[in-house]
């Protein structure tokens, strides 16, 4: 898929299937956003469902990513989802969360879930803001030993 988006917030942006040499960027933002995944698991994420990894693209260059996956239930699942620093709070995240709800309505899949950190506020209200609720609480989900909010929406 590739279809160019003009956030809410003034900024377009190309939203497309990851490909492989997109990695490097994947990574230096996935890293400054002190995500947990490393490059072998993003790639074998992306070999499972290659339709489930998307970027964000603006002028040539990578500046955000969702993965999504499917679980065995039958849901789907944002496994990660970042914007480079440098282009926060311009509609990036959202544009790119509203193209992970597409692919996953168009497989007809009903729900979709997600763990985010407890301390991370401007994600939780991304999240509740596009219609996640709170359905439980995982403690040291993180490796550094931060507990994760899981959410969940009705698609
Ligand atoms: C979470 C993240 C992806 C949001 O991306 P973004 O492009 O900045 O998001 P958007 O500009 O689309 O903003 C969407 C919502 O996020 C929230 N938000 C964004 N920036 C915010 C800020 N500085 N303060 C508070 N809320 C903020 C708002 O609720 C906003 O809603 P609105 O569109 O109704 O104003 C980005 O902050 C990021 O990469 N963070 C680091 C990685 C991360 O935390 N990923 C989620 C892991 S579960």
């Amino acid at each position: 898929m590739q279809v160019m988006v003009s956030t809410e917030k003034g900024i377009v942006v190309k939203i497309r299937n990851f490909e492989i040499p997109d990695i490097r960027r994947v990574m230096e933002i996935e890293e400054e956003s002190l995500l947990d995944g490393d490059a072998g698991l993003y790639l074998e994420l992306y070999e499972e469902w290659p339709e489930g990894f998307l970027v964000a693209e603006k002028e040539g260059e990578v500046i955000g990513f969702v993965v999504v996956v499917l679980t065995l239930e039958g849901e789907g699942r944002i496994f990660a989802l970042a914007v480079d620093s440098r282009h926060r709070g311009r509609g990036v995240g959202g544009a790119l969360l509203k193209a992970a709800f597409n692919l996953l309505r168009k497989r007809k899949i009903g729900y979709v879930r997600l763990e985010v950190r407890v301390s991370n506020q401007i994600a939780q209200r991304l999240y509740k803001s596009r219609g996640f609720m709170e359905i439980g609480f995982i403690p040291f989900y993180y490796k550094d030993g931060e507990g994760a909010i899981m959410m969940r929406k009705v698609l």
